[in-house]
């Protein structure tokens, strides 16, 4: 694992002046399309170098639509990064950036894909069609989520994780002893209630759609080992990459938005 991130780090290297910008102790982050990255990762590494993906994409979520924070109503537009481009050119950059992570995963890599009922349809689809096989269909359920506003239909409080492997022979890794353990001594579920980030972890500076720790460090220390690496195409803030450091694993991570980059890599250095 740590060959494979040197040279990671070498590559990165080769297409940034800034190193120090992009490459610490253990991780290397760019502030490049993901898919550029993948494609260009890709040609090096032809058998694939990450150990576990996790990946948060856009949810194509952001339809001009309204929710309730802080007991105000808000837009629910994320960013334009968030928008759909209709369901055919969707569909596309979904399949694009799976097969590239199937490529880039080991052969005995695993992959977590996170989503609601606007995308998690489209990858379910996607990881059978490319031959990934799911292992597990998490729900993240959200203990004090915001009201509905139109009280039309449910108050929307869970979100979907698929977590899956490259085929149904690969030899994933499962800490089943570890999240026993988490879970007073009983089989952990596939129901997970975990808060929402709160304000120390947005201590740095705030992302939409950030993810809890909690979350990250469960999916990675149910899944990898120490020393692994550990990708996340659309890191955002970078909460992937500060329990991957947390927990003793090498991170490599994307982001385009510049501010969001940012963000990602001060979370980062402070560890
Ligand atoms: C759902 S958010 C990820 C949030 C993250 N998990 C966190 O905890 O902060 C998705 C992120 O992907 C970024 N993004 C969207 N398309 C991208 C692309 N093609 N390449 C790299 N980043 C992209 C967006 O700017 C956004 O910050």
């Amino acid at each position: 694992m740590a060959s494979e991130f040197n040279r990671l780090c070498e590559e990165a290297a080769a297409y940034h002046a800034h190193l120090n910008k992009y490459v610490a102790d253990s991780m290397v982050v760019y502030n490049e399309d993901a898919l550029t990255v993948m494609r260009r990762i890709l040609d090096k590494h032809p058998n694939g170098c990450f150990d576990m993906i996790f990946a948060d994409p856009p949810y194509l979520l952001s339809n001009d639509g309204f929710t309730c924070q802080n007991g105000k109503m808000v837009s629910v537009n994320k960013g334009g990064w968030d928008k759909s481009q209709g369901l055919a050119a969707d569909l596309a950059f979904y399949e694009e950036w799976l097969r590239l992570c199937y490529a880039l995963l080991k052969p005995n890599g695993t992959i977590w894909v996170c989503g609601t009922h606007h995308n998690i349809y489209l990858v379910g689809y996607l990881m059978q069609t490319i031959g990934y096989h799911i292992l597990n269909n998490i729900t993240w359920e959200k203990p004090n989520p915001p009201p509905n506003l139109s009280c039309r239909f449910f108050t929307h409080s869970t979100e979907t994780l698929l977590w899956a492997k490259k085929n149904k022979k690969a030899k994933h890794t499962f800490h089943y002893d570890v999240m026993k353990a988490q879970n007073g001594d009983k089989q952990m579920k596939c129901v997970w209630q975990i808060t929402p980030p709160g304000k120390a972890e947005k201590a740095l500076g705030k992302h939409p759609t950030q993810k809890p720790l909690a979350l990250l460090e469960r999916c990675i220390q149910a899944a990898s080992n120490e020393g692994d690496l550990i990708f996340d195409p659309f890191m955002g803030s970078g909460t992937t990459g500060v329990a991957a450091l947390q927990h003793g694993r090498y991170f490599c991570g994307c982001e385009m938005d510049e501010t969001f980059f940012e963000l990602a890599r001060k979370r980062l250095m402070a560890e």
